[in-house]
């Protein structure tokens, strides 16, 4: 690729949620600075188009196309990535899914569904990579949000979903440190993406509570600013950096 920034020069990575917003421009980040990146996500086409972006700047990458809530299908990301390029260096857990309701509209459905997207899944990929995570002294960086970190009216799945990523993230960073595998979390506030262009609101809400999740800075993130930090997290330049949960959400937070 184009730029001379080679971070990530000889590593390789595995991304989910590859298709799209967060992770499509962290695996494009990877790949301009170096890494050989498994592009992971249920989004075929999606998957596809990250490829084509990679590709034309002359990055390696390759496809999985995999069902977050199966079993097999998280397995099979390491399996793939490992059969591929023999190694792994950094794990990205990025896929994931959002929507507001009422606690009395709540399904357990819903729930359980939310909860293998955006905690099973991770929990799965980061022990299938653990050991070779081990050989090659890598890093896991698993996305959960400021809902990880606080409580949001109408949104209590998601935000069990976020806080248990902190949790299993921390506890990983824990077991595993005298092993020199890092493990961290990112804690995005508004990011433009897709999941909020998207996003399922209830009814009726309380303006006041929704009001709570607005970045004090007058925009939401970009993808990319994310991706930077991601980089920044997965790179050498963190190598202190472990157990930790970091917030970058325009100081909503703070206020
Ligand atoms: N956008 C935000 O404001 C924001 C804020 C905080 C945290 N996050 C987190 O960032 C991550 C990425 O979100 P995004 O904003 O890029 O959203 P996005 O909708 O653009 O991307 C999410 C990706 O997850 C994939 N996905 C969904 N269900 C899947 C499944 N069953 N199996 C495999 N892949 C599946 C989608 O196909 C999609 O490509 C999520 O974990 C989200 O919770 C986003």
């Amino acid at each position: 690729m184009s730029s001379t920034n080679t971070r990530f020069a000889q590593k390789t990575a595995l991304i989910t949620g590859a298709a799209s917003g967060i992770g499509r421009a962290t695996a494009i980040r990877l790949a301009e600075e170096g890494a050989s990146v498994m592009l992971a996500d249920i989004d075929e086409k999606g998957l596809t188009a990250t490829l084509a972006t990679i590709q034309q700047a002359g990055g390696q990458a390759d496809t999985f196309v995999f069902d977050a809530t199966q079993e097999k299908d998280c397995c099979g990301v390491v399996e793939a990535t490992i059969a591929k390029w023999d190694k792994l260096d950094i794990v990205g857990n990025i896929a994931g899914i959002v929507s507001f309701w009422h606690l009395h509209e709540m399904t357990t459905e819903l729930w359980e569904r939310s909860i293998k997207i955006n905690l099973t899944a991770p929990m799965i990929i980061c022990r299938e990579s653990m050991p070779h995570l081990i050989k090659t002294q890598g890093n896991i960086i698993n996305m959960a949000s400021t809902a990880g970190k606080s409580g949001q009216a109408y949104n209590s799945i998601y935000t069990a979903t976020k806080h248990g990523v902190i949790g299993l993230s921390k506890s990983l960073a824990v077991e595993f440190a005298k092993q020199n595998v890092r493990v961290n979390t990112i804690c995005p506030g508004g990011v433009k993406t897709a999941l909020n262009d998207k996003l399922r609101w209830a009814e009726n809400m309380d303006p006041a509570l929704v009001g709570r999740l607005s970045p004090l800075l007058d925009t939401m993130a970009e993808a990319e600013e994310i991706a930077a930090l991601f980089a920044h997290l997965a790179s050498a330049e963190s190598k202190f950096v472990t157990g930790a949960s970091w917030v970058i959400d325009g100081g909503q937070l703070a206020g």
